[in-house]
């Protein structure tokens, strides 16, 4: 049974009012509060056993016990009030802001254009289902080359284009262009494979207005069955209504060693449609009066490509196309030096990308 007496009661007393008065933070007081003053408390339990004395001693017993509660609970509030002012004060000197400080007024970055321009491209793509993929900028002289049908004597693979790394018998180049992502996609992924890959490519080109050696382009890549040129021809025109609105592509014959048959996908001119064709009056800077405008290469995927990934040429075939994403801003968006994608200046992103300060 609980010891009543008043030994028992001040001494819970005291205890209370120096777990009180030791707690510092609201942490501490909640502990002291529930040790004290909560229904497992001494002083509770002795409130509880009170129904057991014997009349005489029940009042007595009660009234001890009533003010030695009601002392505890003014000394936990007020406590309480202690802290919880003291730990305001605390948090407000720690968040304080200086209101009198100066704003910085430097003007906030945009995004590369190039940056979204592939955002905008991969969206066009992967809402049709396909899969973005990646490769090395570092890539195998034979997936830049030999596995693209690109023979030993092709011009291409000059050291004058291509920039070789040293030792040059690690066979390692800077990819001249995204189509090694064909092969890599190829010898990686199950088919059927529906693939863009935008990345940066690197050429020993020069540096002026319409060259830079490190540039960008985008590699599309279908192998299926039953592909043909047809569904090459459907997804360019889908392609170029997507970024340029209703415009229409054409195909001129052309020669790529890694398609068979290859060519070359022009753009019908999304400012003029063709009138400033043969209209010197109305010319059109966009496509130079000509019309159309060359965007970039495609065909139906060379066999011996397939062979060379291991994929059967008679049940698989295939299309793909790449084009500079350089130049498709440049003609998109009349931009005319091809150094200010490089240059870093944000206000040429910014008047690309539309962001306003
Ligand atoms: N790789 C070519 C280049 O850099 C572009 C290209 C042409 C990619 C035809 C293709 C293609 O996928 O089918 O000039």
């Amino acid at each position: 049974m609980a010891d009543l007496s008043k030994t028992a009661i001040d001494a819970a007393v005291a205890a209370a009012l120096a777990a009180f008065a030791a707690a510092g933070s609201n942490a501490e007081l909640k502990a002291a509060r529930l040790a004290h003053a909560g229904d497992k408390s001494p002083l509770a339990l002795a409130n509880r056993a009170i129904g057991e004395l014997p009349g005489p001693q029940r009042k007595e017993a009660g009234q001890r016990i009533g003010h030695a509660r009601d002392e505890v609970r003014r000394a936990l509030a007020a406590r309480e009030a202690e802290v919880g002012a003291a730990e305001l004060a605390r948090r407000l000197d720690a968040e304080r802001v200086d209101v009198t400080l100066p704003v910085s007024f430097a003007p906030p970055g945009a995004p590369h254009p190039i940056s979204a321009l592939i955002d905008l491209v991969s969206e066009v793509f992967v809402s049709m289902g396909w899969e973005i993929a990646e490769g090395p900028e570092l890539e195998a002289e034979w997936l830049n080359f030999d596995a693209l049908n690109i023979t030993q004597d092709h011009p291409a693979r000059a050291t004058t284009d291509t920039l070789f790394v040293e030792p040059l018998d690690s066979h390692l180049l800077l990819r001249t262009h995204t189509s090694p992502v064909q092969i890599r996609t190829l010898l990686e992924r199950p088919l059927p494979v529906y693939i863009v890959c935008p990345g940066k490519t690197y050429r020993a080109d020069e540096f002026d207005a319409t060259h830079v050696p490190v540039f960008h382009q985008l590699e599309g890549l279908v192998v299926d069955k039953g592909i043909s040129l047809a569904h090459l021809k459907g997804t360019l025109d889908h392609f170029a209504k997507a970024m340029f609105g209703d415009v229409r592509t054409r195909l001129r014959p052309h020669y790529f060693p890694f398609t068979e048959p290859s060519g070359e996908v022009d753009l019908e001119c999304f400012v003029c449609h063709g009138a400033s064709v043969g209209d010197p009056e109305h010319p059109c800077r966009t496509c130079k009066s000509e019309g159309w405008i060359e965007w970039g290469g495609c065909g139906v995927v060379n066999p011996r490509v397939l062979k060379a990934c291991g994929v059967d040429s008679e049940v698989y075939s295939g299309f793909a196309f790449g084009m500079g994403l350089e130049r498709t801003l440049m003609f998109r968006n009349n931009a005319a030096d091809m150094r200010d994608f490089v240059e870093g200046d944000v206000r040429f992103s910014r008047s690309l990308t539309g962001t306003a300060r």
